[in-house]
């Protein structure tokens, strides 16, 4: 993280929000006594809110100061044990009312990641510095970027969240209009970088510079993140990573050339949903919430209520005995508007484990199986529906091969690096057209084909 600065400047100007025991920092002072183009000043300011870890970081500091001075750089450091939120929020309110400080020009964080809810008092300090955002880490990154000076550099190390989502796209839009982004490095695996820490979310290193003006193109590595671990990198176009005709400015991480493939045969779909006719929403069962009217097994006055569970082999099999979810929920009038007419759906898991090979798995509801005049999907799935109404069975098959691609599946995790799967992005993605979908959809027998056999037919049938 370190090595990725470029400007060099003489005097360096350095914060680091959340810097723990200044591990950062030392890799950043370390960088620049060893660097040709060393600064004659470095003046680090720290905001730490733990007091535990104080003394660790006070002790840093204090080396970093030994290591600068035998390489002839002056050192000075300022240690905050404060939160930064509250004190950021400050310094860029006076900064509005013209009182200005000395803006920093570099930035080195590994921020702090935390959902914050939308009554919390940091929500409401964060509102009063103009950003709207749900998590802390992206509340650091955002007030950082604010307190850098014109071309002032950051290097974060981030969940890669933030990259697509409806929730972060206040964020997205702030930050990538503030910033010009210059590198977005990759971790291949989850388990090599973070073994140690129980990290669930994929996370990448974000180097910026603060800048109205866009690069050509953005540099996107990869690794392992072993320590030695090889680490390859292309540049791509900007328009590739943030396209311009995208209002999410969802930033697509395509690591490698095969990724690019995956780009470009993707591209040649370009159906919205919208205009087959289509529709995508969550299952409207929050099973907790509708407790009372859950039961194990069907019985007369019931509905089948299905969960991820009940995905089996490109079908929804019903019902699944002496499982641990119920098989049903009452069909009364209190539940009315949780079911929807029994006919031919595509359901999608929102959520994935990290063994699962697939990120995108969808299934079809079919009525001719399971014979029900109303249905109940569970929170945990998505379902397309044509506004409301069940969709031709061709149709259903086409889109559930498609979905269940690996070309699909490919393009998907270059955008979205956590194992949920949000009705916004499968409602952003483009598709083939509904006459394809369909001719695809009638290759299809009473059973989906293997993975390998699968992916050929789309590539015949699509490509
Ligand atoms: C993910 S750790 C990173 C530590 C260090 N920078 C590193 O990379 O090893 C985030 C740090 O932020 C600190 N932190 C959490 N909330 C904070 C806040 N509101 N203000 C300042 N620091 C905070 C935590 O105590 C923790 O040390």
């Amino acid at each position: 993280m370190a090595s990725l600065f470029e400007a060099h400047p003489a005097e360096i100007r350095l914060l680091d929000a959340g810097a723990g025991d200044g591990a950062l920092i030392a890799a950043f002072v370390r960088q620049s006594c060893g660097g040709r183009r060393r600064p004659k000043r470095i003046a680090v300011t720290a905001y730490e809110l733990d007091e535990a870890i104080v003394l660790a970081l006070e002790r840093t500091l204090h080396a970093c100061e030994r290591e600068c001075r035998q390489s002839g750089i002056e050192f000075s450091a300022e240690l905050r044990n404060e939160d930064f939120i509250e004190a950021a929020v400050s310094l860029v309110r006076r900064d509005l009312f013209g009182v200005s400080s000395t803006p920093f020009n570099a930035a080195i964080l590994n921020p702090p990641y935390r959902k914050i809810n939308s009554d919390s008092h940091t929500r409401r300090l964060l509102r009063e510095a103009g950003i709207e955002t749900s998590n802390l880490y992206t509340g650091f990154l955002a007030l950082a970027a604010k307190l850098l000076a014109e071309n002032g550099e950051m290097v974060a190390i981030c969940p890669r969240s933030f990259c697509n989502g409806p929730y972060f796209r206040p964020f997205r839009e702030q930050f990538l209009d503030m910033m010009s982004l210059r590198r977005l490095h990759v971790f291949d695996s989850r388990s090599a970088a973070f073994q140690h820490d129980e990290v669930l979310q994929e996370n990448i290193i974000v180097h910026a510079v603060k800048s109205p003006e866009k690069p050509e193109s953005v540099i996107i590595s990869t690794s392992s993140g072993e320590v030695g671990g090889k680490v390859t990198e292309r540049a791509c176009p900007y328009s590739e990573v943030i396209s311009p005709r995208d209002p999410e400015r969802f930033i697509h991480l395509v690591a490698a050339e095969s990724d690019e493939a995956v780009r470009q045969k993707m591209r040649r779909f370009a159906t919205p949903l919208a205009k087959m006719g289509l529709e995508i929403s969550t299952g409207r069962v929050v099973d907790f919430r509708a407790k009372q009217f859950l039961v194990r097994e069907a019985q007369n006055d019931t509905a089948p209520l299905i969960y991820p569970c009940h995905f089996n082999g490109g079908f929804v099999h019903w019902p699944k005995p002496g499982g641990r979810k119920p098989n049903a929920i009452r069909d009364v009038e209190h539940t009315q508007e949780l079911l929807v007419p029994g006919a031919i759906y595509v359901l999608v898991k929102r959520f994935t484990s990290k063994e699962e090979r697939r990120r995108v798995v969808a299934c079809i509801y079919d009525p001719h199986r399971i014979r029900a005049e109303r249905v109940g999907f569970e929170n945990h799935l998505n379902y397309f529906h044509a506004r409301g109404r069940g969709l031709p069975m061709d149709l259903a098959k086409g889109l559930a091969a498609f979905l269940n691609s690996t070309l699909v599946d490919v393009y998907f995790r270059q955008f979205n690096g956590h194992t949920q799967v949000n009705a916004t992005d499968l409602r952003n993605l483009h598709y083939p057209t509904r006459a394809e979908l369909e001719s695809l959809g009638r290759k299809i027998g009473d059973a989906f084909p293997g993975q390998a056999e699968l992916d050929a037919l789309v590539e015949k049938e699509l490509l």
